[in-house]
């Protein structure tokens, strides 16, 4: 029987990279029969490690750990318009008493080493966003037990998805909070939301499919599982959760009634993610799309930003659903979603 289909509740907390799946938030929606994942993403694997065994350390329940697969970038055409950028934002940078962060172009997110150390480790669930691992790689989690989720955010990829070997397909909506999983950044397929691709992908496969995107009350999660779903996963609903690594100033942001709209943009990172309207995405929209090198850029000041409770010039990853985030205990939240 899959991991998922004994969760005590359809509740997957979603993966958020930056310091906001804590190892304390993923044991709590773990304990509280939800899958809590890790987000492995920015991390070093030494940082990996330390945090997977930490929430072995806190929970006997299922878990799992999000990787973001590689995905090339070209640096000849995208680097005199990196440089533009880069001399773009050097205001920016000053007025936050910081400069423009070092850019690296060669795989930064140690996919190797994570890739050999959940195969070491081997934690219940590796769910990859931002492509599909190779065959052979998810060959060698399985045979150390790992169940395979992989992101799909339109049809081509939920079919690439099982093509791989996958165990489950997130079918991740244009109303997700964060980056969207998108597996060529360069394509542009019409965003559709988690219910249409359930109803897609529903008849192309039986794999088990988790839904995401804009899910943050009990009667958005009876909808996705009367879709179809198996289990929904939710990022948005935990941010403001007592045990997310959120920061003060994302919390503030996150309440503030000054900020009313959310957009997609590339505005901070390069890639396309769901976030809250600020200054910085106003006057950053067309930041080229190179991914993660606009993220190592943009990442000091952001930093700075949120030192100095700045929310005009931080990252504020948020799903649709974003004005139904609760302050509480995440166990409590995983349990009212459920119903
Ligand atoms: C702050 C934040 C960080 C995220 N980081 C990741 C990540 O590292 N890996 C991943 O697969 N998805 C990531 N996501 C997307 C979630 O997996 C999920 O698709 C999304 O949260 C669902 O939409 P919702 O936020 O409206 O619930 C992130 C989302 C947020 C809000």
């Amino acid at each position: 029987m899959s991991v998922l289909s004994r969760l005590g509740r359809p509740i997957v907390g979603a993966p958020m990279a930056g310091g906001v799946s804590t190892p304390l938030l993923v044991a709590a929606v773990s304990d509280a029969g939800g899958l809590g994942m890790l987000a492995a993403g920015y991390q070093t694997p030494e940082g990996l490690a330390a945090d997977l065994v930490h929430v072995r350390d806190l929970t006997d329940r299922p878990f799992g750990v999000n990787l973001f697969v590689p995905v090339p970038v070209d640096r000849a055409a995208l680097q005199a318009q990196v440089d533009d950028f880069t001399a773009r934002i050097a205001g920016d940078a000053r007025a936050l008493g910081t400069a423009p962060g070092q850019v690296s172009w060669g795989d930064t997110d140690h996919w190797e080493a994570k890739v050999a150390l959940v195969e070491t480790l081997a934690p219940p669930v590796v769910s990859c966003t931002f492509g599909v691992p190779d065959a052979s790689t998810v060959d060698r989690w399985r045979k150390v037990g790992c169940e395979v989720h992989v992101t799909a955010t339109c049809v081509p990829e939920a079919d690439a998805a099982a093509a791989c070997g996958a165990d489950v397909i997130v079918l991740q909506g244009q109303e997700a909070g964060g980056h969207r999983g998108t597996h060529d950044p360069s394509a542009h397929p019409q965003p559709v939301d988690h219910l249409g691709l359930l109803e897609t992908v529903r008849s192309r496969t039986d794999l088990p499919l988790v839904a995401a995107g804009g899910i943050t009350t009990a009667g958005d999660v009876r909808r996705a599982v009367a879709a179809g779903a198996a289990a929904v996963q939710v990022g948005t609903a935990l941010l403001l959760s007592t045990e997310s690594g959120a920061s003060a100033t994302y919390r503030a942001a996150l309440r503030s009634p000054q900020h009313t709209e959310r957009v997609l943009t590339r505005a901070f990172s390069g890639r396309v993610a769901g976030a809250v309207a600020n200054r910085w995405i106003r006057e950053h929209a067309d930041a080229p799309a190179a991914f993660p090198v606009v993220d190592q850029l943009t990442k000091p000041l952001r930093r700075a930003a949120a030192e100095r409770g700045d929310v005009e010039a931080i990252h504020i990853w948020a799903g649709s659903g974003w004005r139904a985030a609760q302050e509480r205990p995440a166990g409590e939240i995983v349990r009212e979603l459920a119903g």
